[in-house]
């Protein structure tokens, strides 16, 4: 009781909020909001949500990561949230966006293709990850598999032949490292490689690994651990039979496409 006399008011329901994302749960949790796009990079996080989305909204902007809601067409809310670079941040904002009540990831990213016959400009949609990834190291063993959840990855090939976008499909090899763990040289401020890593491109391209990211391996076993449904679509921005560099004049082209996908795939009802 009040001094006043009168009872005293029951003390706010806890709003969970999230160290790392910067803002609280119940943000995305009172629109219903079950999935989210997630970008590597917050330029492109905000593109999604205001070129792809309706009614985009900036919710957060916190450690230079960008995190926006916007409806799809059928005016479902969604997220569209920042990783960050590499598995250690992704980890990080995954577990978070988990406890926010996110239950479908799908990252959208950049990546550098090692076969023969993939084009810069198209789209690489990962079943699986050989998982070279020190962060997924702590959550599981090195044996675990890193899969994709099937029916999101059959919904991002579906969307592509409906959209017509040339899509491969296939393992990807998910790195920690840009530079050094995807055998780069002559573009790195480092051009003497460790054995380990000398070759490793060959090998890769032998088992008929697709390409190289930097996320998807520690999401993959995440999702699977944390019984969240994740799948990844990426952009070809470099082609490394031909180049070590990335194609500039082709990242908004190749991104876009997979945004497209991605954006598509999310509102394909089963
Ligand atoms: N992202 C990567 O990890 N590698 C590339 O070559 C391009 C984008």
């Amino acid at each position: 009781m009040a001094k006043s006399g009168k009872p005293k008011s029951k003390a706010k329901t806890s709003d969970l909020h999230f160290y790392h994302l910067g803002f609280s749960k119940s943000k995305i949790a009172k629109l219903h909001i079950t999935k989210a796009l997630l970008s590597g990079d917050p330029a492109r996080a905000e593109r999604i949500a205001k070129k792809y989305l309706k009614k985009p909204k900036r919710i957060a902007d916190h450690r230079g990561l960008s995190f926006w809601i916007g409806q799809l067409k059928d005016g479902e809310w969604v997220l569209s949230a920042t990783s960050g670079m590499g598995a250690p941040s992704a980890s990080i904002i995954f577990n978070e966006l988990v406890q926010a009540g996110i239950r479908t990831v799908i990252r959208i990213g950049t990546t550098g293709a090692i076969q023969e016959g993939i084009s810069v400009g198209e789209v690489i949609i990962s079943q699986a990850a050989l998982c070279r990834q020190g962060a997924a190291l702590d959550i599981a063993p090195v044996e675990f598999p890193a899969a994709a959840d099937p029916e999101m990855t059959m919904r991002l090939v579906l969307a592509a032949r409906e959209k017509a976008i040339p899509a491969h499909i296939g393992v990807t090899a998910s790195v920690d490292t840009f530079y050094e763990g995807q055998e780069r040289t002559s573009s790195s401020a480092n051009s003497r490689l460790i054995r380990s890593m000398q070759g490793v491109t060959d090998e890769y391209r032998d088992l008929g690994i697709l390409n190289y990211e930097m996320e998807s391996g520690t999401l993959f076993k995440m999702g699977l651990i944390y019984k969240v449904s994740v799948a990844c679509i990426c952009g070809v921005i470099a082609q490394r039979r031909a180049s070590e560099r990335v194609d500039q004049k082709m990242i908004r082209v190749a991104e876009d496409r997979a945004i497209q996908i991605a954006v598509h795939a999310l509102g394909i009802k089963t």
